[in-house]
């Protein structure tokens, strides 16, 4: 790939777990990738730390998602600096636990606006120049959900109303920017080990009950939603816009009643139930 045909890659909370993976994976292809962080040092040292297959450059800017004025800024940056955005990921985000009773107005504002205003401003910003450009370059956006935007997670309401918003957001872009050739898909993870989840990792409890509740059996790993963003910002998800893909190892599709496999509840437990018909089909 030439220089001239390089992507331009935009990754908010790009200095997190998650985001620095997806960075990684979008620079490894040959992308020219722009790190964007509220906290610019660290921003600047993944950018340093990229890969360069293709001699590519990088860049670390700061980035403030509750600022339009900061967002606007990192983008102009990234486009003089790097050349015309192609793909733009929405990694940044904040989370609290704290049930309803007990959220300070302040708390859930603070959620709301970086991941769901902080969501929509870059996605605005990207849409506003690629419009200009009027070129017919293949370009799309993945923003990271949450299986908390499938589901209401208990001692979440703002995190989880955040993120539903986002799926929300996302499903309006898909048709609004269809006309500019803009593709835009949702990520949704379930638990991945990054330093927004580490405290869950100390508690042994959590650790042993992910066998129980997640069909695959574990967390998840950063490299396996860096690999389902290089899938929706490829070339071999042409076609794909508006979908909303669940990186959890099944969690969100398992919901039963009981956890406990030799409850009465699962069929052959205990010799209460009979197995169904399609397990004596050989
Ligand atoms: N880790 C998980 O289990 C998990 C699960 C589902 C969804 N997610 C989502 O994935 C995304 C990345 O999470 P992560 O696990 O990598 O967390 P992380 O805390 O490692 O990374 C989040 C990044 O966002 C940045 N950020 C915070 N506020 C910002 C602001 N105002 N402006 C710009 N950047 C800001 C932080 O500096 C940080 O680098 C988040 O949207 C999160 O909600 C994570």
């Amino acid at each position: 790939m030439s220089g001239d045909e390089q992507r331009v890659s935009l990754v908010t909370g790009g200095a997190g777990g998650i985001g620095r993976a997806i960075a990684e994976a979008l620079a490894g292809r040959g992308d020219r990738v722009a790190v964007l962080d509220v906290d610019h040092r660290a921003a600047t040292e993944v950018a340093q730390s990229l890969p360069s297959t293709m001699g590519q450059r990088h860049l670390g800017l700061r980035c403030d998602l509750r600022s339009e004025t900061s967002v606007s800024a990192a983008f102009e940056s990234a486009e003089r600096e790097l050349g015309g955005l192609h793909t733009l990921v929405n990694s940044g985000g904040v989370r609290e636990i704290v049930d309803v009773v007990r959220i300070s107005v302040a708390q859930w504002r603070e959620v709301i606006e970086v991941n769901l205003t902080g969501t929509f401003l870059t996605c605005r910003e990207f849409a506003v120049r690629v419009a200009r450009r009027r070129d017919a370059a293949p370009r799309s956006i993945v923003n990271i959900a949450s299986v908390a935007g499938l589901v209401g997670i208990s001692s979440r309401p703002a995190y989880s109303a955040s993120k539903h918003g986002v799926i929300g957001l996302s499903k309006n872009l898909s048709t609004d920017l269809a006309r500019y050739g803009i593709r835009v898909n949702v990520v949704a993870p379930g638990t991945i080990r990054t330093p927004m989840t580490e405290g869950y990792f100390a508690d042994e409890g959590f650790v042993s009950s992910l066998s129980a509740v997640v069909p695959l059996g574990a967390a998840g790993t950063v490299r396996d939603v860096a690999a389902a963003v290089d899938f929706l910002t490829g070339a071999g998800s042409g076609f794909v816009t508006g979908a909303v893909l669940a990186v959890d190892g099944g969690w969100s599709a398992e919901k039963s009643y009981s956890a406990d496999p030799g409850s009465a509840y699962f069929a052959g437990a205990n010799g209460t139930a009979e197995p169904g018909p399609r397990a004596t089909v050989p």
